[in-house]
């Protein structure tokens, strides 16, 4: 309909999606077939079969075992180029996009590999696809520190091409304060900083990565709306938060997503936007995202244009750059 169409224009940046989760079931198995990798299930339709979830921990294990198909430089360039088309149809202007050079580390494949590969297809996505994108290293969460410490030394030695650091993976049991370190360094390398928290944590994990860390983003952060005290001061500062409702629902932080709190979050004036994750493994990318949830609030409750101007708003990008955008 021309809804739809006028709503689809609507600039949006993505600031919450992991390059790794949009690694689709037919690229798996052609990066299978490609690097002569034998997978443990016979076929699209018995992987297919797998992507249902009971909460983050369930995910991430089909999510790193369908990461040994990425062998070269190519096959995360391919992998890259396949998101950014399928963004760019979203209407996604501008991607900050979070890779974990962690997971692909401990199977063998080099910095150089992973990075030069998602970094050679970045590099081209302005006339490629026009949009701007920045590259986030995000760390392993359930790794130690000194594991950490060790990659960003790395990735710094080799001058990677990386805008901002992130933290990922299995949440409860791994809070921020664990990455104090981590995060100094980075700040000191002129680094921005960005974490998940309050995904399947509680409110105290995103106050620690507010105060310890110092981080200007929190990834999801839903539970803040636990605690009132909390909701405030994020309102009060404008920290953004990287909202994914296909995800929370896929991975049963909510129920569903009628019972999604983004109405709740946007009502009460937190600096909200609304991203995909990892939209191969949860049902869609940024318009599916917003279609579905159009199909199930009011318009007027989830104002797609104020999620769509806080994405701007709250990236990495230059302020030449979002006001572009805007
Ligand atoms: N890694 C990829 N997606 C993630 C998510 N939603 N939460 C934590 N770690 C992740
Ligand atoms: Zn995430």
């Amino acid at each position: 309909s021309d809804a739809e169409a006028a709503v689809r224009i609507v600039p949006v940046a993505e600031l919450h999606l992991h390059i790794e989760g949009t690694l689709q079931p037919e690229l798996i198995l052609e990066l299978a077939a490609r690097n002569g990798i034998t997978l443990p299930y016979s076929g699209l339709e018995e992987l297919r079969g797998l992507y249902e979830f009971t909460d983050l921990q369930s995910f991430l294990d089909l999510y790193y075992a369908n990461m040994a198909v990425l062998q070269t430089e190519r096959d995360f360039a391919d992998m890259t180029r396949a998101y950014l088309a399928r963004a760019a149809a979203a209407g996604v202007r501008h991607a900050e996009i979070m890779m974990d050079p962690q997971a692909h580390l401990t199977r063998g494949v080099s910095l150089e590999t992973c990075v030069n590969g998602v970094a050679s297809a970045l590099a081209t996505s302005q006339e490629d696809f026009g949009m701007s994108t920045l590259l986030i290293a995000a760390f392993l969460r359930d790794q130690s520190e000194e594991s950490a410490l060790e990659v960003l030394d790395g990735l710094l030695a080799m001058n990677a091409p990386i805008a901002a650091i992130g933290l990922d993976s299995a949440e409860v049991g791994n809070p921020p304060a664990k990455f104090e370190r981590l995060f100094a360094k980075a700040r000191e390398a002129g680094l921005r900083l960005t974490a998940h928290a309050g995904e399947e944590g509680p409110p105290s994990y995103i106050i620690e990565a507010l105060d310890i860390l110092e981080v200007e983003r929190i990834d999801h952060g839903i539970r803040c709306m636990e605690d009132p005290d909390l909701v405030e001061r994020l309102v009060a500062d404008r920290i953004p938060l990287t909202v994914c409702p296909l995800s929370n629902v896929r991975l049963r932080a909510v129920d569903t997503l009628a019972d999604h709190p983004l109405p709740a979050m946007l009502a009460a004036g937190l600096n909200v936007s609304v991203n995909s994750d990892d939209p191969a493994y949860f049902g869609g990318y940024v318009d599916d995202n917003f279609s579905q949830l159009k199909a199930v609030f009011d318009l007027s409750d989830f104002d797609r244009s104020r999620l769509a101007a806080n994405s701007i708003h709250s990236s990495f990008a230059s302020e030449e750059r979002k006001a572009e955008l805007l």
